[in-house]
C-alpha cells in the first residue's frame, strides 16, 4: 500500500498528517489511514477537534494519477471524505502546500480550512482529461459561485491562499506554523460552536445562478477558446449546470460520478496522463545521478536583441532574475528593448500583470554593446541568427569575456553544438538551449547535450528550465535535434501535398480540424518564406522539389505575413489568413513543371501523410537513441512532449507518438507501406514500426539500443534544411 497516515494527540486535537512523498496524493494506503485515523480520533473521547494536514511540502495533491486505468483495491476517495464530512468534531483542513484536485476536494470535505501562505489551490483534473470527480465540480460552486467555480475548473489554474481567501475558499491564513494554528483555530470552533458548516449545505450562490444563461454560455465561449477539442471541459459544465438546477446535492453527485466516468473511459485521459508522467520523466537523465551538484543561476546574459533574445531575457525577469542583453548595434538593442516593454504593456492591459509588476520586471532587463558587461554573470545564452560562423566568433569572445565557471548556451535550432563547445577552453560548460518562439510564451526548451557536455552543465540547465517554466527535454546533439527533425518530414509531405493537388488552406484546415495549432502553411507564412529562399540562393544548390512552390511565390514578392502575402493573403494589422486564389495558376503550373498530375484529396490522406511522417522520423529517433535517455516508455514521452509543448501538437491526442500506439501500429505500418507504393524513397519504414507491429506491440514496449548509431550532416545554417 502506497502512503500513510500519522496519527497524533495535541491539547485534544487529533493531527492527521498525509504521509506519502513527495505530494501527498491519495493512494490506497492514505485512503485506508483517512478512514482508520477518523475512526480512532472520533471513538476518542479526549479529542474535540481534527486537523488534517499534509507531510512536506504538499498538502495533497490530489488523486493517485497512477491509479487511473487500474484495478483499485479498498476503500475509495468517497468513503474517505465520508467520514470526513460526518464527523461530529470539527475538521479543519490545515493547507500547507499545494492542495490540487482531490487535495482540494478533501479540504471541501472538512468543515473550516486554515492555509498557510505557501499554500495554494486549485482543481486541475482538466488538465489530465478529467473533470474534479469527488465533490469539486458541486461543491466549489456552492462556495464561489458558479461562474468563478467554472473559470477555475476550466483553466486548472493554481490560486495563491492570499487570492482563496478573499474568494473565500479558505477561512483563516497562517503567518505562523500552521499545524500550531490549525489547532488553536480547532479549539475555538470546538468551544464556541455547536454545529460547524458543511460546504454541501450552502445553497445561496447556485440557486442565485438558476436561470442565468449567461454563466453556462460565458464558459462553453471560454472552453471553445482554450480547450478546442477536448472532452472533460463540455462534462466540467454539465456538471456545475447540476449543481445549480438540483435540488438535491446528492443528486448533483450522482451526475458528477456519470460524468467523470465518461472522461476516465475516453481515450483522451490516457494521452493527457501520458504527457503528465513524460513530462516529469523528461527532466530524469539515466547517466547524470540526481545528487549531481547544480550551479545556482543568480544573473544571465542573452547575447542578441531580436525577437528570440527579447523573449528569452523576459523568462529570467518573469522570475525575478536580473538579465543583461548585449546587442552589438545600438539601434537593434532599443527596437529589441522597446518590443519588450510593448510585450509587457501588453500583459498589464490585459490584466495579466499589474504596472507595479511591470515595472519590477522590466526593471530586471538592463542592456548594453559591450561583452564586459556581462563578465559576472552565471550563464550567457546566445540567441543571434542561425549561422555556424557567427556563433562560432560569439563563443570564442564569450569565453575570453565570461567567468570561468559561468554556463555558455547557444540558442540554436539545429547547428553543431559541439563545435561551439570545441571553440571554448569549457567545453564541458557549452550546451544548446533551444527556445521556441514566442520564448516568453512557448513552454518547450530543448537542451542539446554535446559530446563534453558536462553532468553539472546539464543538471543545472535542466533545473533552471523548470524554474523558468519551461518543459525540458534533453536531446543529443544531431541534426535538427527532436523537434526539427521530425518536423521536416511533416513539411515535406504538405509540400508533396499541394504538388499533387491540394490547397494550403485544404491541407490546414484538415489538420487543424485533426487538433494542430497551426497548419503548415499559416506556419510557414508566419515564419516568412524567404528565410529558406534566400538561404537556398545563398548556398548556390538546386533548391529540392518540396520547396519549388515556396520559391515561385518569394519569386513574385510573396514572402508570408511580414509583406500581407504569402501561401494566404492578409489585410493590414491582421494575421487572419484569406485563400489566395492568384496563387492556384502558381501551384498548377509548379506541379506540371515537375511532372505531377493535380487530383483531389481527402482531408484523411492529408492527416495520415503528414503525422505519420512525424511517427517513422520519430521512430527513427528511438532507433538511432538521440532522444537522451534509455529505450524505455519515457523516451517516447520525450518526443511527444516535444510535440506538444513546441509544434502545437493537441495534448489531448497525447502526442505524435502516443496517437500511434493508440491508433495501433499495425494500422500505422500498413498505411506507411501503401504511401511507400507511390513514393519510396520517402516512405522508408522505421524498423521499430515493423518490428513492434508484427507483434501488436506499441513505441515504449522494446528498448533502443545501447549504442547509438553515428549522425551526421550539420549544415552551417540551420535555416534552410527546417523549412
Ligand atoms: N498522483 C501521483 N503522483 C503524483 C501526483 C499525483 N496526483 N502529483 C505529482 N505526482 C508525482 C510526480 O509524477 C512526480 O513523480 P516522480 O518524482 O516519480 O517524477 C512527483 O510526484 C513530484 O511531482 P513534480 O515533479 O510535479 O513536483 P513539483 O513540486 O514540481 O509539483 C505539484 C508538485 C504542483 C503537486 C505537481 O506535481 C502537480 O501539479 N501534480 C498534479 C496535481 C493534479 O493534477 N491533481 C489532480 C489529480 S486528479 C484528481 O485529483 C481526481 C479527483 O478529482 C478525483
Amino acid at each position: 500500500m502506497k502512503g500513510k497516515i500519522n496519527y497524533s494527540v495535541t491539547d485534544g486535537i487529533a493531527i492527521l498528517e498525509v504521509d506519502n512523498p513527495p505530494v501527498n496524493p491519495l493512494s490506497d494506503g492514505v485512503r485506508h489511514g483517512l478512514i482508520e485515523s477518523m475512526e480512532k480520533a472520533e471513538s476518542d473521547d479526549s479529542v474535540v477537534g481534527i486537523v488534517l494536514t499534509g507531510k512536506g511540502r504538499s498538502f495533497i495533491a490530489g488523486a493517485d494519477i497512477s491509479e487511473f486505468g487500474q484495478q483499485i483495491e479498498g476503500p475509495s476517495i468517497h468513503d474517505a471524505f465520508e467520514k470526513i464530512e460526518k464527523s461530529t468534531k470539527p475538521v479543519i483542513a490545515a493547507i500547507n502546500g499545494s492542495a490540487l484536485g482531490g487535495g482540494l476536494e478533501t479540504a471541501l470535505c472538512c468543515h473550516y480550512r486554515v492555509s498557510s501562505k505557501q499554500g495554494f489551490i486549485g482543481l486541475p483534473e482538466v488538465n489530465l482529461g478529467l473533470l474534479p470527480g469527488a465533490g469539486g465540480t458541486q461543491r466549489l460552486p456552492r462556495l464561489v459561485g458558479p461562474a468563478e467555480a467554472l473559470k477555475i475548473m476550466l483553466s486548472g489554474r493554481h490560486i495563491p491562499a492570499v487570492k482563496a481567501l478573499d474568494m473565500g475558499v479558505i477561512d483563516s491564513l497562517s503567518e505562523g506554523d500552521i499545524v500550531e494554528d490549525a489547532v488553536a483555530f480547532a479549539k475555538d470552533v470546538a468551544e464556541k460552536n455547536e454545529t460547524h458548516p458543511l460546504v454541501r449545505n450552502l445553497n445561496e450562490k447556485v440557486l442565485a445562478a438558476r436561470g442565468d444563461e449567461n454563466i453556462i454560455s460565458e464558459a462553453r465561449a471560454l472552453a471553445a477558446k482554450t480547450r478546442k477539442g477536448q472532452f472533460a471541459p463540455g462534462k466540467i459544465i454539465q456538471c456545475v449546470e447540476e449543481a445549480i438546477n438540483l435540488d438535491d446535492f446528492d443528486e448533483g453527485m450522482k451526475k458528477e460520478a456519470e460524468y467523470f466516468i465518461e472522461c476516465l473511459l475516453n481515450p483522451q485521459r490516457e494521452a493527457m496522463i501520458h504527457i503528465f508522467f513524460g513530462e516529469r520523466a523528461a527532466s530524469k537523465i539515466n547517466d547524470v545521478p540526481k545528487e549531481t551538484p547544480k550551479m545556482d543561476i543568480n544573473k544571465a546574459g542573452i547575447i542578441g536583441s531580436g525577437t528570440m533574445g527579447g523573449g528569452i531575457a523576459m523568462c529570467f525577469a518573469n522570475i525575478g532574475i536580473p538579465v543583461h542583453i548585449v546587442d552589438q548595434d545600438e539601434e537593434n538593442l532599443k527596437k529589441g528593448l522597446a518590443a519588450i516593454e510593448r510585450n509587457y504593456k501588453f500583459m498589464v492591459d490585459r490584466g495579466r500583470m499589474s504596472a507595479e509588476q511591470m515595472e519590477k520586471t522590466f526593471g530586471l532587463i538592463s542592456s548594453g554593446l559591450s561583452y564586459e558587461e556581462i563578465s559576472d554573470v552565471d550563464i550567457v545564452i546566445e540567441a543571434v541568427y542561425e549561422n555556424l560562423d557567427l556563433k562560432l566568433e560569439i563563443f570564442k569572445k564569450l569565453d575570453e569575456a565570461v567567468k570561468d565557471d559561468a554556463i555558455l548556451a547557444s540558442n540554436t535550432s539545429g547547428l553543431d553544438v559541439d563545435a561551439l563547445a570545441d571553440c571554448t577552453k569549457r567545453p564541458g560548460k557549452v550546451v544548446g538551449t533551444h527556445f521556441f518562439s514566442p520564448a516568453n510564451v512557448m513552454r518547450l526548451l530543448e537542451v542539446v547535450r554535446g559530446e563534453k557536455t558536462s553532468n553539472e552543465t546539464l543538471a543545472t540547465i535542466m533545473s533552471l528550465g523548470k524554474v523558468l517554466k519551461k518543459a525540458p527535454v534533453v536531446s543529443l546533439n544531431a541534426p535538427g535535434f527532436i523537434g526539427n527533425r521530425m518536423l521536416f518530414g511533416y513539411t515535406t509531405q504538405a509540400n508533396k501535398l499541394l504538388l499533387e493537388g491540394a490547397l494550403p488552406h485544404q491541407v490546414d484546415s484538415a489538420l487543424e480540424n485533426f487538433g494542430m495549432s497551426m497548419g503548415p502553411f499559416r506556419m510557414l507564412d508566419l515564419v516568412g518564406l524567404d528565410l529558406g529562399w534566400r538561404a537556398r540562393k545563398l548556398s548556390g544548390t538546386e533548391s529540392p522539389i518540396t520547396a519549388k512552390i515556396n520559391d515561385a511565390l518569394c519569386d513574385l514578392d510573396r514572402y508570408g505575413q511580414k509583406n500581407g502575402k504569402g501561401f494566404y493573403n492578409y489585410v493590414e494589422g491582421s494575421r487572419a489568413p484569406h485563400p489566395a486564389p492568384e496563387n492556384e495558376a502558381i501551384y498548377e503550373q509548379v506541379s506540371k513543371d515537375n511532372g505531377f498530375e493535380r487530383r483531389e484529396i481527402s482531408d484523411q490522406e492529408i492527416i495520415d501523410r503528414c503525422i505519420l511522417a512525424l511517427v517513422n522520423e520519430g521512430a527513427k529517433i528511438l532507433e538511432e537513441g538521440v532522444a537522451q535517455r534509455s529505450g524505455d516508455m519515457d523516451v517516447v514521452g520525450d518526443m511527444d512532449v516535444v510535440y506538444i509543448n513546441g509544434y502545437g501538437f493537441p495534448i489531448w491526442r497525447g502526442g505524435p507518438m502516443q496517437y500511434a500506439n493508440m491508433e495501433g501500429l499495425d494500422v500505422i505500418s500498413a498505411k506507411i507501406d501503401e504511401f511507400a507504393k507511390n513514393d519510396p524513397e520517402f516512405w522508408q519504414k522505421a524498423d521499430l514500426i515493423g518490428s513492434l507491429s508484427e507483434v501488436k506491440g506499441r513505441f515504449g514496449d522494446a528498448p533502443a539500443p545501447e549504442d547509438r548509431k553515428p549522425v551526421s550532416g550539420f549544415n552551417k545554417s540551420s535555416v534552410a534544411g527546417n523549412l
